[in-house]
C-alpha cells in the first residue's frame, strides 16, 4: 500500500510535479511517425504530461511539437495552416517554425520587431523508429534517445501500435511487470483449449516466485514456475526507466514491448512494440498486430479541458467490456474477448486513479513495489538535484526479454547460465 501522498507523488506528472520532471528528464514517444505521413501535412492535437500541445511536420520534414495555444490571444493552433516551415495561426496569421519561434506577424506593422520578442513553447522532436519523440525537460539536459532494439531493426521487421485508455499510467505500468495475473486474467477454462491462452509452457503453476534486480536502466526480474519433470519455466522481464516493459510472450520471435504514458494524470497511452530481430513480421504477424487494437480508441479530442474518445469502441467501461457471463462460466476466465480488453478492464476499473492506501500486496507483487520504490526514490532524488542516469546512456535500453525452461538453479544461476552479461543484453 501507499499513503495519499505517496500515491500523488507516484502518479501526477503535471508540469512542476516531481514525477512530472523527472518523466521530462527522457526523450518519450509521442506520437506514430505515420499520424505525420508528408511535409505540410496537418498537424495533430497531443496532450502529454497533462501539457496541450500540437504537433506539426513543416515542408522540410522536421516536426515540430509546440503549444497548443497561440500566444497571441490564445486560439487553438490546431486549425493552423501548415505553410512552408510554420504553422500558421488562422485567428490574425502568426506563423511558428519548429523551434518556436515566431516567423511571421502580419496583423502588426511591417516596421515593428514584436515578431523577434514573441516566442511560443517548442519542443526538440525526432522520428525513430517509426515513433516521433519529444523531450519536454530542460534545454541544456537533452538526452539520448534510449535505442530499444524495437526500433533499431529494420521496418519491415516491427509494428508499432498506439491507443488511449482512461487510467492513470501507473496502473497500466504495474499490469506489465505483473506476471501472475496471466494465469488467471489471461487464462482460459476448458482445459482442452488451454493452449489457446497463455499457456506458460505447459506449467500450470499459479503462484511463481519472483525476484527482482536493479540495473542502471530499471530492473529485471524472472519469475519461476515449476514445470513438468521437476524443470522450471523462467519468464523474464525488463522494466526500463520510466515506463517501458519488455514482456517475454512466449518462446520465440516476435516479442512485444510496451510503454505507458501519461497523457494527463487520468489517461494514458499505451504503445505496443511488436518485433523480430530475425526476420521481417509475416503478413499474418502484422494482420494480427493492427487487429488487437481496430477497436482502440487512438484519436481523442479536447473538449473544455476534458479528453474525449472519439472511437466507436466496441468494448469500453461504458459496456463493461461487453461481458458475456455465459463465456466466463464456460470458457474463458473474464467473459471478456481479447487480452489487451482484458488488461485495460482491470486497470480502468481501479478509477482514473488507483487508491493504494487499500491494497494488500503478497510475494507475487515484488516487481511492482521496486517499480513504485524506485520511481519515488527517483522523483525524490531529482527534487535534491541528483539526476537520473538512464536518460544520458541510450545504449542501456539494448536489452532483451527471455522465456525459457530450464533444469534447475535460481535467478542469479538463470541469468548467468542463459543470458548475455547477465542481464539479456543485446
Ligand atoms: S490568436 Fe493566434 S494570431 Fe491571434
Ligand atoms: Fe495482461
Amino acid at each position: 500500500m501507499l499513503s495519499a501522498e505517496e500515491n500523488a507523488l507516484l502518479c501526477q506528472t503535471g508540469p512542476g510535479t516531481p514525477m512530472g520532471e523527472l518523466f521530462r528528464r527522457f526523450w518519450l514517444p509521442a506520437a506514430l511517425s505515420e499520424e505525420l505521413p508528408a511535409p505540410d501535412c496537418p498537424p495533430i492535437r497531443l496532450r502529454m504530461l497533462s501539457e496541450d500541445l500540437v504537433a506539426f511536420r513543416d515542408t522540410n520534414g522536421n516536426v515540430g511539437i509546440i503549444d497548443s495555444f497561440c500566444p497571441h490571444r490564445r486560439a487553438g493552433l490546431f486549425f493552423g495552416r501548415n505553410e512552408e516551415c510554420g504553422l500558421r495561426c488562422v485567428y490574425h496569421g502568426w506563423k511558428f517554425d519548429v523551434n518556436g519561434d515566431c516567423v511571421d506577424m502580419p496583423s502588426e506593422p511591417a516596421e515593428s520587431n514584436f515578431k523577434d520578442k514573441v516566442k511560443i513553447k517548442a519542443y526538440p522532436a525526432q522520428d525513430f523508429g517509426d515513433v516521433i519523440w519529444v523531450y519536454m525537460g530542460p534545454q541544456e539536459l537533452k538526452p539520448e534517445i534510449p535505442q530499444f532494439e524495437w526500433a533499431r531493426v529494420p521496418e519491415s521487421h516491427r509494428l508499432v501500435n498506439r491507443w488511449i485508455q482512461k487510467n492513470n499510467y501507473m496502473q497500466a505500468v504495474e499490469g506489465e511487470i505483473d506476471t501472475s495475473h496471466g494465469s488467471y486474467l489471461h487464462s482460459r477454462i476448458d482445459p482442452s483449449q488451454r493452449e489457446k491462452g497463455f499457456t506458460f509452457n505447459g506449467s500450470q503453476d499459479g503462484a511463481p516466485l519472483l525476484t527482482v534486480r536493479d540495473t542502471d536502466y530499471g530492473f529485471v526480474y524472472g519469475s519461476r514456475r515449476n514445470a513438468k519433470n521437476g524443470e522450471y519455466y523462467w519468464r523474464v522481464t525488463q522494466w526500463l526507466l520510466p515506463s517501458y516493459s519488455l514482456i517475454p510472450g512466449g518462446d520465440s520471435w516476435p516479442k512485444l514491448g510496451h510503454m505507458y504514458f501519461p497523457i494527463d494524470d487520468e489517461h494514458l497511452a499505451g504503445w505496443e512494440f511488436l518485433y523480430n530481430p530475425e526476420a521481417p513480421l509475416t503478413e499474418k504477424q502484422r494482420e494480427e498486430g493492427l487487429a488487437k487494437f481496430e477497436l482502440f480508441p487512438s484519436t481523442f479530442k479536447l473538449s473544455d479541458g476534458a479528453l474525449i474518445d472519439i472511437s466507436n469502441m466496441e468494448r469500453s467501461s461504458d459496456n463493461d467490456y461487453n461481458i458475456d457471463r455465459e463465456m466466463q462460466r464456460n470458457e474463458i476466465f473474464t467473459g471478456i474477448a481479447g487480452t489487451r480488453n482484458q488488461d485495460r478492464a482491470m486497470t480502468e476499473s481501479m478509477g482514473p486513479i488507483s487508491d493504494r492506501a487499500g491494497e494488500h500486496l503478497g510475494t507475487s507483487d515484488a516487481a511492482i513495489i521496486a517499480a513504485r520504490r524506485r520511481l519515488l526514490k527517483m522523483a525524490r532524488d531529482l527534487q535534491e538535484g541528483i539526476e537520473p542516469v538512464a536518460p544520458y546512456d541510450g545504449s542501456l535500453y539494448h536489452v532483451r526479454q527471455i522465456a525459457m525452461t530450464v533444469p534447475e538453479g535460481d535467478f542469479d544461476e538463470f541469468l548467468t547460465a542463459y543470458s548475455d552479461e547477465g542481464v539479456g543484453k543485446v
